[in-house]
């Protein structure tokens, strides 16, 4: 007896951003009531970074994590401004160590104010997430996020030690980008689901959902480092080489090239020399980097997608599924 599968259906984002809209828009609101500090550096820079907007999916992620589990109310809201708040500090952070000049389609807080206002404003975007987290007088929901801000922190040390580093495999790779972003997206559909007040067994399975997206996601992004149009991307592209950073495409390069090619890509990425770029995405075009980034993405996105498997099915569950096919086919 053959048994046929129920297709899962997943949403297509314009479906998902419709679906989510009312939350996002009171997601919106709060974040920017809560931008507003009487100290005006702080108010602009904040502002420049958050009025550009972004793709704000991790609040979109708490919110649908949400109603995929039970009926949404204020805390999502709130819980979602603050993965947003870490965020937007961790971007504001990265900029200035990966000394890099356009975000979000405007130059970057460093390249307009300087290194230290930046790096400050993220403290005051960081340590405002940390008072809304009191707000909620939650001790389970700021004991995640104590634990998650950490984590992140380490993933930016870890990656720091790895740059200028050939010898950086695909297993350190990943247990940097778990750190930098995985934990993030994962803390957010989990907090999503734990507002919704589901059992535990159902917060892991978000959990573990949150946490594939967020490596696939990551992965897409140094690809799309690769690969994208700047202007569509609103990044620059190969700020990564420029850094000396070994992504997924560089290291599969490195591992499947001729002895001649990856000692030239050794030196490369010992140098952060950016004017190697040709050579360099012809030998990850030889080796096949691009297309086995984008497999490994896609194993990640489809195990996000697995991990819902058996869940009650509604429209947000969907829109889960939805955007773990976005994260690997999105051009920016
Ligand atoms: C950028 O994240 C940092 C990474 C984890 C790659 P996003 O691509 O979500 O940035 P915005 O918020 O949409 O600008
Ligand atoms: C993501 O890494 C960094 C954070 C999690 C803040 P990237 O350095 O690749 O992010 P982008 O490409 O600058 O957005
Ligand atoms: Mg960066
Ligand atoms: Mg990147």
């Amino acid at each position: 007896m053959s048994v046929v599968e129920s297709p899962r259906s997943a949403l297509a984002l314009p479906q998902i951003q419709s679906l989510a809209a009312g939350d996002m828009a009171a997601i919106d609101a709060l974040i920017r009531r809560r931008l507003a500090s009487d100290v005006v550096l702080i108010n602009q820079i904040a502002d420049h970074i958050v009025s550009a907007g972004g793709k704000r999916l991790r609040p979109m992620l708490v919110a649908l994590a949400g109603r995929a589990t039970g009926p949404v109310g204020p805390e999502h809201h709130q819980l979602a401004a603050i993965v947003e708040f870490i965020h937007t500090s961790t971007l504001l952070h990265d900029d200035v160590v990966d000394e890099s000049d356009l975000r979000r389609g405007r130059s970057t807080a460093n390249a307009l104010w300087g290194n230290a206002p930046s790096v400050l404003v993220g403290d005051f975007l960081y340590s405002r997430s940390f008072q809304l987290m009191v707000e909620l007088d939650r001790m389970d929901v700021m004991r995640i996020l104590a634990d998650t801000t950490n984590r992140i922190a380490e993933g930016e040390v870890l990656q720091l030690l790895h740059v200028h580093n050939p010898d950086t495999d695909e297993a350190a790779y990943l247990r940097v980008i778990e750190r930098k972003t995985a934990v993030l997206f994962a803390a957010g559909t989990q907090l999503g689901a734990l507002a919704s007040q589901v059992d535990a067994a159902t917060q892991q399975r978000l959990y573990d959902y949150g946490m594939n997206l967020g490596y696939a996601f990551q992965i897409a992004d140094d690809v799309l480092d690769y690969t994208a149009d700047a202007a569509d991307l609103g990044k620059n592209l190969g700020d990564d080489l420029a850094e000396g950073k070994a992504t997924l495409p560089l290291i599969h390069a490195i591992r499947h090239s001729d002895a001649a090619t990856a000692g030239r890509l050794r030196v490369i990425v010992q140098e952060g020399d950016a004017t190697a770029m040709p050579d360099v995405l012809a030998a990850i075009r030889a080796t096949g980097g691009l297309e086995y980034s984008q497999q490994r993405a896609r194993d990640y996105a489809d195990a996000a997608e697995r991990c819902l498997d058996g869940l009650p099915e509604n429209d947000a569950l969907a829109a889960l599924r939805g955007l773990a096919r976005y994260a690997v086919e999105r051009s920016h």
